[in-house]
Formats: structure tokens, C-alpha cells, sequence
């Protein structure tokens, strides 16, 4: 079975094919970040009018390249929830006249879940975790750990009060006049760190499953507004910054593994990307002796592969929506 994936719930335009819920035939992203940089962040109504210039031509290229025919797929799949309101309207009409034009299955599918889901695309057999597992789902918008049942059951045990990890990175990252997005630049700033660490905050650390990432972001945006920054005091902050950010997603996470004995834990979403985040969970998971998974990068980031992908299991399950589908912000 072969579906299309259809993603636009923010600034990225996703397409892509993916074959049994698992084997990526297809996936391609239009990154919107050249759009958005001069603003520091995602505004909402460039990005949704980028998904509506975006999204034929990278079907078309998609069909071009898999030499595919809009009749070959047996469903279309799209993220309807939850996202930018502009955003996912312009997928979800986009998949609506696609299923209603080529009488295919439509099914809707969870954005966050989908990112859960990234686990298992392109991936071995015992590179997935098994069911019930932990997943920590660290993305610009969300910041959450579920306790994951099935595919399309998740339990949320914890999240963030306030700001998402892959915001405050880009929050961090505009107050220090460093650019957009602010995660990948962070982390690339930190490699070159070797001095003296600011000890900023680790809001929340002992207690519960929640995170708070304002109050660390605050913390940070204070401490620069106080002082001379040359390049090197940049530095410092940043990778000052990444680290506490990383202690606490890190520490929750695991006090979660044990609290609920889930001992298979997967890392998901944008900020997932953040090599320094997946080797300290790796680290100290494995001192514990629990498994981490660890999805592609490629599959880090927003992409329709993943939606294509968690479709199928949506398929099987018999949640197939129809016409009325709507854009769930
Ligand atoms: O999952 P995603 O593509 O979009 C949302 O659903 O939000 O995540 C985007 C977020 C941005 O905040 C970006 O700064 C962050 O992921 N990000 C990173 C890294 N790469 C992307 N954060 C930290 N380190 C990275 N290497
Ligand atoms: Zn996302």
C-alpha cells in the first residue's frame, strides 16, 4: 500500500510516498527558512501562503522522480491537527480535492504522533522501539513525554508549562543576534565551546514530568542584557544555554523511564537533531540500562514521510476521515 503524506502544519512544506507504513519511497521538504530569518521566527501568514506556492510543484517533482501516477496511491494522508490554523488548511483543502478528485481514501492524521512515529520509517526491525515505550517529543512547538501504547495511542505523563525546547532555542538564539532557526546554530556555537559555564537555571529539575523553558530563556535573555558581548561571550551563553536545556530534558526523561518503568525510550521531533542531547540521553540511559531510539535525522525535522508513514496504521485501523475534515489548530 502506498500512501501520500501530505504536511504543512507549520513552516515547512512536506511530500512524500511511503510504502507499508515503513519503506520511504519518496520525501521531499521545501524549507521556508529564508522566508521567515529576517524575523527571528515562523510568521504565520507568509508560511501559509509558502504552502499554497509549495505544494503542487513538489508534487509534481514527486511524481516526476518516483515515476508515479496520482492513481497509484491508495490514500492520501495529511496532518489536520494540531498546527498553525492557516497552515494546516492549506494541506487539508490540498488533500481534500486530491482523495475527492482521485476517489481515494482520505485519513487525517496527529502531527505529534506522527513525529512519534519517525521511529519506525526506513528503520530495522529492532531499531523500533516495542510497545508500551517512553518517547520525549522535543519540537519548536511541543515539548511532551508520552507513554506510547500503539501507534495512535498516546498518554501524555508529561510536558512543558510554558515554552517548547525548540523555541527557546530560537528565542536564545534571536536575543544573541545569532539567526534563524536558532537550534541548529546553538548547537553549532557549543562545539566550539572550552571555558567557564554559566550556571543558568534548570527550572523544574526535581520535580514531576513537566518542563518550564521561559523561565531558563528569561534567565539567559537577562544575563546578556547586563553585560559586553563580543563573539566569545556569545559562545559561552549558547552552549551554557544548550546544556542546561539538555540537563532537564534529559533528567525528566528518565525519572519518567523509571517512575513508569518504560525502559525503551525514543528521542522525536526537530530538537532531536541536537547531537550533544542524543549522546547525553544515550549516556546516561544506557547507564541505567535502558534502550534509546533514535529516528533518522533526515526524519527529525517537520516532513510528510511521517504522516504517509503513521497513515498506514491509520488505514488498518479503520480511521479513514471524510469530507468534513477540518483544520484543528
Ligand atoms: O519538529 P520541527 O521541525 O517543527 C515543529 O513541529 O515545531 O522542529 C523545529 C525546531 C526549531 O525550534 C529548531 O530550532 C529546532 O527544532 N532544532 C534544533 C536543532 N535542529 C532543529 N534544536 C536544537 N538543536 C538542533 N540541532
Ligand atoms: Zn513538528
Amino acid at each position: 500500500m502506498q500512501i501520500l503524506g501530505i504536511e504543512t502544519s507549520c513552516d515547512d512544506t512536506g511530500v512524500a510516498v511511503v510504502e507499508n507504513g515503513r519503506r520511504v519511497i519518496y520525501s521531499e521538504i521545501s524549507s521556508q527558512v529564508e522566508l521567515h530569518r529576517p524575523y527571528g521566527g515562523v510568521v504565520p501568514e507568509i508560511a501559509s501562503r509558502a504552502h499554497i506556492e509549495n505544494l503542487l510543484p513538489l508534487l509534481s517533482r514527486c511524481l516526476e522522480e518516483t515515476k508515479l501516477s496520482l492513481y497509484d496511491f491508495d490514500a492520501v494522508a495529511v496532518t489536520y491537527t494540531p498546527g498553525l490554523a492557516g497552515c494546516l488548511l492549506v494541506g487539508v483543502s490540498f488533500a481534500k480535492a486530491l482523495a475527492y478528485s482521485l476517489k481515494k481514501p482520505l485519513v487525517g492524521v496527529n502531527h505529534l504522533e506522527a513525529h512519534i512515529y519517525t521511529i519506525a520509517l526506513d528503520a530495522q526491525e529492532e531499531r523500533i522501539p516495542p510497545f508500551p515505550h517512553l518517547s520525549l517529543l522535543v519540537s519548536g512547538g511541543h515539548t511532551a513525554l508520552y507513554r506510547v501504547d500503539g501507534w495512535n495511542q498516546l498518554n501524555r505523563i508529561g510536558g512543558t508549562k510554558d515554552d517548547a525546547a525548540g523555541e527557546a532555542f530560537d528565542k536564545v538564539a534571536k536575543a544573541l543576534q545569532l539567526g534563524f532557526p536558532g537550534g541548529p546554530i546553538i548547537q553549532k556555537r557549543a562545539a566550539d565551546f572550552a571555558g567557564e559555564w554559566i550556571n543558568f537555571p534548570r527550572p523544574m529539575l526535581h520535580e514531576g514530568y513537566d518542563f518550564s523553558f521561559s523561565g531558563l530563556k528569561t534567565a539567559v535573555v537577562n544575563f546578556l542584557r547586563e553585560r559586553e558581548l563580543d563573539e566569545e561571550e556569545k559562545t559561552r551563553i549558547a552552549a551554557s544555554f544548550q546544556r542546561a536545556a539538555i540537563d532537564v530534558l534529559v533528567a525528566k526523561t528518565l525519572r519518567a523511564a523509571e517512575d513508569h518503568s518504560l525502559h525503551h525510550i525514543s528521542l522525536v521531533g526537530g530538537v532531536s537533531a541536537n547531537q550533544p542531547l542524543r549522546e547525553e540521553l544515550l549516556r546516561r540511559a544506557e547507564q541505567k540500562g535502558y534502550t534509546v531510539y533514535l529516528p533518522e535525522k533526515r526524519f527529525s525535522m517537520d516532513n510528510g514521510a511521517m504522516v504517509a508513514g503513521l497513515a498506514y496504521h491509520y488505514v488498518q485501523a479503520g480511521k479513514i476521515s471524510d469530507l468534513t475534515l477540518n483544520a484543528r489548530p
